[in-house]
Formats: structure tokens, sequence, C-alpha cells
């Protein structure tokens, strides 16, 4: 690893690296070469969220999962889920999905491809050549006919691929935020909705308009007139830094109606984020008995309102994890990112997820889903298939709406002439570079435990600094 000269390789292959991690050249967002780079050099090698399991929940269930050009089919065998490269061995035809028939299964059947129906189990190997007899035999070797195998791993009620044989895990690559959101009860979560739009941007704009609560003021601004101390607090003039939310100028019982407020604006604003029955839940604690500190009293109520979450929904039959235990023991950031692609936003014992897939330079397909728990058997129906709205759609929750306003103009913004660098607060914009930083150290080849190691460190830093990321 000693031996890697990363500023030296990186200035080598890359025609636009961040030289001042301070600074982000605005090309990196829409330059060809640097998305080609992008194309050849990250996505094969990271670890991509392919589907929800719960979308292949019985032997033979499959789903076709595409980025890039690359398609790859997850499908649920007999001794677990397992990945192939989307291709008939004979002449490369799609022997899944790409005909608009998106999922399926294929206990029964296999997979047929559609062109002369040559078939595979859903171990890969292929049970039937129609015509055998016209081909040479060693054309026809049983290994050469097996489609060929993608990695995958599951993580989180979801499967995750990976193009590269020689990645480090999944959890090696993404280390100890897997354990804490497992903690937060991750691998029982099941979609409420999932809805997906295009966005003319690049896909790394898309992800970066989550990477800091700092937009929240202007963007967000019922958010910001709900709980201004939080904001205040955090990233305004305001000194006093982070602690708990608190107006010196009301009293404990409007202090209380204020967090109820934002709590409630979360959950209209973003379903899965802050959950209609946990804003429930607190409300019925509105008027309950607090300490006059009015700090220690805000800190109580929430104390209280988690260990109600727990309680009522545990006794309605959800596999919720102790709010207030796991809060000590796997704290979490407001949204932690999965890199390259996938984040998700825990609040209480819901989280929403996100998953970005570039379309081309200045283009990406932005989904989310709502992630909430339901007592065994009560599960709503899985939806296997986005509902797909413009991304200025008033159908849109307002949260995502908001985000979405400021996506595509910043993106016009880009090419602005004269603009050449975004310009970075060090302390709270810090996950922003760090991301970049990553994705130059894979332009740059960097080797694969580098990588990994780098790509912890994206872990718990929402709102973040720019860290040393030992590259
Ligand atoms: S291309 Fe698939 S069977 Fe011929
Ligand atoms: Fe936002």
């Amino acid at each position: 690893m000693a031996d890697f000269d990363f500023a030296e390789a990186a200035l080598a292959a890359n025609p636009l690296p961040v030289r001042d991690p301070q600074l982000i050249p605005a090309g990196r967002y829409f330059d060809e070469e640097f998305f080609r780079l992008e194309r050849e050099r990250l996505w094969p090698h990271v670890w991509q969220m392919a589907c929800r399991l719960e979308q292949i929940p019985e032997v033979g269930d499959w789903i076709e999962y595409s980025n890039l050009g690359q398609s790859v089919v997850v499908v649920r065998a007999k001794d677990g889920i397992k990945a192939f490269h989307n291709h008939c061995r004979h002449r490369g035809v799609p022997i899944a999905g790409g005909k608009g028939n998106e999922h399926g299964n294929c206990r029964k059947q296999g997979f047929i491809c559609p062109f002369h129906g040559w078939r595979w189990n859903l171990e890969g190997e292929c049970t039937f050549v129609y015509g055998r007899q016209l081909f040479d035999a060693d054309l026809l070797e049983k290994d050469e006919l097996a489609l060929r195998a993608c990695r995958v791993e599951t993580w989180g009620g979801c499967a995750f691929i990976n193009h590269d044989d020689a990645a480090p895990s999944l959890r090696e690559t993404l280390g100890p935020v897997l354990g804490a959101l497992e903690a937060h009860g991750m691998d029982d979560l099941r979609s409420e909705w999932w809805f997906a739009t295009v966005l003319p941007a690049n896909w790394k704009i898309a992800m970066e308009a989550f990477m800091e609560g700092y937009h929240v003021m202007k963007t967000h601004p019922q958010l910001q007139r709900a709980l201004p101390s939080l904001f205040n607090s955090r990233y305004g003039n305001d000194t006093g830094g982070v602690g708990v939310p608190i107006n010196p100028n009301q009293t404990v019982r409007e202090n209380i109606a204020a967090q109820i407020q934002n709590l409630q604006l979360l959950s209209e604003g973003m379903g899965g984020m802050c959950h209609a029955k946990e804003v429930a839940i607190a409300r019925q604690l509105a008027d309950v008995e607090l300490p006059d500190d009015l700090e220690t009293a805000v800190q109580a109520w929430y104390g209280m309102v988690q260990a109600q979450i727990t309680e009522q929904l545990r006794a309605k039959g959800e596999n919720v994890p102790d709010l207030n235990a796991v809060c000590v023991s796997d704290p979490v950031e407001a949204v932690e990112f999965l890199f390259p692609h996938y984040f998700l936003l825990p609040t209480f014992t819901s989280m929403a997820s996100y998953r970005i897939r570039p379309l081309g330079p200045e283009s990406c397909l932005f989904e989310i889903w709502s992630l909430t728990h339901f007592p065994k058997g009560e599960e709503p129906p899985v939806p296997m298939e986005p509902t797909i709205l413009p991304y200025d759609s008033q159908d849109f929750p307002m949260i995502p709406r908001q985000d979405y306003s400021n996506i595509p103009i910043q993106q016009k913004g880009l090419h602005s002439k004269g603009f050449e660098f975004m310009r970075l607060a060090k302390n709270i914009e810090g996950l922003i570079s760090n991301y970049h930083r990553v994705i130059d150290a894979y332009i740059a080849g960097a080797p694969p435990e580098q990588l990994a190691q780098a790509t912890q460190k994206l872990g718990y830093n929402f709102d973040g600094r720019i860290l040393d990321l030992g590259l």
C-alpha cells in the first residue's frame, strides 16, 4: 500500500481531480471523460444495492438489476441468493427481463432465452440446448454454458452486487455503520411505498443534496420554523453548539409542542422518515409531567417518547429495537450513506431509503423507499415496481419535492461561465469532499484494501468534516 503513489496516479488518469479538498471542480458533474472514468473504474468495483429481498421471497423469484448497461439477475436459489450476469451463453441475448417483464419466478421452467430457447436452472446450470448436435461438443461444455456468476451479498433486507471479484466484502468495505444500522432493526424493515423519478442532474449532485443539513434553512423552511434552535445552533450564527434543541424563550410545554410539530412536519413531508404511528405516540405524551429545567425536560421527553414507541409497537407485534438502548449502544447519524449510491435516513423505528443510478453524465434515476416495521403476517403487498413520477410532481412528499426543486437548477448552474469550483464548508460539507476523493481513489486504481479503509470513513459523516482518508 505504501508503494502506491495516489497523487501521481490521480493526476495521470483523471482530467478533473480534486486538488484542494475544499474545492470540487464543476466539470466532475458533466464532463464526458470524467463520466467514462467513473463508468470504467468506479462502478464495476463497488457494492451496488440491487434489490430488496422481500421482492424475491420464494425460491425461483428473480429481479433484474441494471446500471450503466450492465444487467444482473438476482435470484433466490435453494441455498440462498445468487446473481448472474444477464446474457445467454449462445449469442448474448439477456435471459431475464429486458422485455418489460422485469421480475418473475423461474422455479419450474428456469430461465429460457427468448431467441433460440436455451435454458438454465436457478443454480445457473444450462439444462437445455435445442439441437445440440449442431454444435461442436467443446463449445457446449458444462462450465462454458453455465451462467456467469456475479458477486452478491445480502444485508439489511437488500441484495448488493459487485462486479469485482477482488473487492473486499460488503462488510469490510462499508464497516461498522452496517452493524449499527442492523441494531436499529434494518433487517426487519419492509417497504411501505416506493417512488422513482428521473432527475436531469449528475448522480453525485443528487446524492450531495442529502449530505448536509445546512440547506434546511432555505430549502425546507417549514422545518427551520418549527425548531429554529436545532438548526441555528448547528449552522446559524447562534453559538452553543449541538445539544438538545430548546427555545429558552418558551416554556417547557411550548418547547414540547414545537418538538411534536417538527415530528409532524417530518412525517407529512417524508413518510417513512418519521412514521405517522410514531408521531401519534409522541402526541400522547404532549402533557406528560416533566422537570422544570428546559434542557433536562426536553431530553427526558425524548426518552419517554422512545420508550413508548418501543413498548407500544412491540405490543402490536412489531419487532422494533429498544430505541433508548440502541441510541446509546449504536448511535447513527440522521443520514447514513453506503457508498456509492444508497443511503438511509433513520428516525425512531422507521427509515427512508434512497438509491441513485446514473443514466448519463447529466441524468440519473432517483428512487425512494419508505421502510417501516409491520407485525408478522400483516405486511402490506410488496411494491414490485416504483411509482414513477416527474420530479416536479405534486404527488411527491413535500421534503423530497423541495430537494428536487434545487437539483436540476444546480446542474444548470454548474455550466455557467466562470464557475470553476464548488466551495465547501470544511466542517459540515465534508462528506461531499470525502465522497469525491474516494471516487478519485477508484479512478486512480488504488489498492482495494485502501479503498475499503477510505470508504469506511464515509459512515457517520453526515454534516461532517473533511477527513484525512489515508489516500
Ligand atoms: S441467443 Fe440465446 S439461445 Fe440463442
Ligand atoms: Fe433536504
